[in-house]
């Protein structure tokens, strides 16, 4: 930005130093990490967002398959030594007062000298109003005093508006498509260490998986939106999904799975310590207090008050129709199910600070966002058979025992029970069931 900057050939030594004492005096970072209660970052938080940030974004590039001009947003992140907005942390946004989702800057250096926009309008112009929101937060908020630098990052062919180009004091820096396709060999070759090595079976998901992982990911950029409903089969692999949306936490994100019962809470918070070696896991529940500066909570809902006054990123909902909100019935107290759940700890589940929920169940009420029912999971092979039960069951005819027991298990719609499980009821012994 031309305010800060301007001609420094033109003065002396003294009057530089003398600068760059007030640039240093007036830059909030020197707050740091005392003298504000910690609200900043340390040299040390900031250099592990960096290292964190740097693993995942290679690991993105890498992966290929984002959404329209995040790639770029990701290069130039790196290319400029910036961190992207969803990965700046909380903490540093609220010190500031910065918006918390992406409202124009798409990256920012953790020292608050550098903002930039990514802008991927190939062989198109950028309309002047696509970049007003940017300039205002980074020239008008409380970066004004400490951004030194604005940069558009573009790809070749995105043209930017004359009275940008005039008025604006922004670089355009312009990433060409030979520059691009060297990140991303780069990127293919530094494979992120540890994940990839620590299993194999970490790689493999199942197409739903990836297909839910998508859809939770769309939600999570869409910032109007609040709540998101996951229907999938028991069975079909939603711990999975989970902890692969919590490896998209940003390191000073927070987020909290809640869980029925504590049996639940082991079983998950162990799955999470293997597969996010890095991030600090708490249990909460009857026994288990919460380490409140942990970064991922597995919490069972009777235990949700220890954390009424955590403000998180994300929350999951494992079960989650023990409490979603059915549309115009908000309060769960009052809905005709509450007698199956605890009212109240739903009321304080549903109460706990997350501006993004994803609700998972088997057994939605809500009309899901992404459903992967019982059937489709059998159809495409995810859930094979029942033969997991077939111990259960000693002495004749297994098969309306087995209906029984499904009914029991789950709660399956109506038309379902009738169509599929009749037909399993009315079969003659011996026939396979699928
Ligand atoms: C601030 O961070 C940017 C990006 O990481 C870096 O290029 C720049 O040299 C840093 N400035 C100072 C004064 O540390
Ligand atoms: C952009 O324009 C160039 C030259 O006119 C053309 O070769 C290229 O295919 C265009 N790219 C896109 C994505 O339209
Ligand atoms: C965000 O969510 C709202 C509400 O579901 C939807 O109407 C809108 O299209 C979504 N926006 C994007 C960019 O997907
Ligand atoms: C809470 O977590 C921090 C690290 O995040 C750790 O240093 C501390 O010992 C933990 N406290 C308890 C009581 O486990
Ligand atoms: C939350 O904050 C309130 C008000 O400061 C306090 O009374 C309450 O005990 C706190 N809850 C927990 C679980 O720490
Ligand atoms: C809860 O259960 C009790 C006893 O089973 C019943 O009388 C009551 O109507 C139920 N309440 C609701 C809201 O369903």
């Amino acid at each position: 930005m031309p305010r800060s900057q301007n001609h420094p050939r033109s003065r002396s030594p003294t009057a530089l130093l003398l600068l760059l004492l007030l640039a240093v005096q007036r830059s909030p970072w020197t707050m740091a990490p005392s003298a504000d209660g910690g609200k900043t970052l340390s040299t040390a938080e900031q250099q592990q967002v960096q290292k964190v940030v740097w693993r995942k974004s290679m690991a993105a590039i890498a992966e290929g398959n984002m959404r329209p001009g995040k790639e770029l947003e990701l290069i130039s992140a790196l290319d400029l030594g910036t961190i992207p907005w969803s990965h700046v942390p909380r903490r540093l946004k609220d010190h500031l007062s910065l918006p918390l989702g992406d409202r124009g800057i798409d990256s920012l250096a953790l020292n608050l000298t550098v903002a930039v926009q990514a802008k991927d309008y190939t062989n198109g112009s950028v309309p002047l109003n696509r970049l007003t929101n940017f300039y205002f937060w980074a020239t008008a908020s409380r970066l004004k005093h400490s951004v030194q630098r604005l940069v558009v990052a573009t790809t070749a062919g995105t043209r930017l508006p004359e009275d940008w180009r005039l008025n604006s004091g922004a670089e355009q820096r312009v990433y060409r498509e030979e520059e691009l396709e060297e990140w991303r060999r780069r990127a293919r070759k530094e494979k992120p260490p540890k994940q990839l090595r620590s299993s194999k079976v970490d790689l493999e998901r199942w197409p739903h998986q990836i297909e839910c992982l998508k859809h939770c990911r769309a939600f999570l950029h869409n910032e109007t939106q609040r709540d998101f409903f996951v229907q999938i089969a028991t069975g079909g692999g939603k711990s999975l999904v989970m902890a692969d949306l919590l490896a998209d936490l940003g390191a000073g994100q927070r987020a909290c799975v809640i869980v029925p019962k504590l049996d639940l809470m082991e079983q998950l918070a162990q799955l999470l310590e293997t597969r996010l070696p890095d991030r600090q896991v708490s249990r909460v529940g009857t026994g288990s207090q919460a380490n409140l500066s942990a970064q991922v909570f597995v919490c069972v809902r009777n235990s949700a008050w220890q954390l009424e006054n955590l403000t998180l990123d994300l929350l999951l909902l494992d079960e989650a129709h023990h409490y979603e909100p059915v549309p115009g019935n908000p309060d769960p107290l009052s809905d005709a199910d509450a007698n199956l759940t605890s009212g109240i700890h739903a009321r304080r589940v549903l109460s706990l600070k997350a501006p993004k929920r994803i609700f998972f169940s088997a057994t939605l009420r809500n009309e899901p966002d992404f459903d992967f029912g019982l059937r489709p999971a059998i159809t495409a092979g995810v859930i094979k058979d029942y033969t997991v039960m077939v111990p259960v069951l000693t002495e004749g005819d297994p098969r309306p025992r087995l209906v029984e027991l499904i009914k029991d298990m789950i709660w399956l719609p109506q038309a379902f029970i009738k169509e599929d499980l009749g037909i399993l009821q009315h079969r003659p012994r011996g026939q396979s069931l699928y």
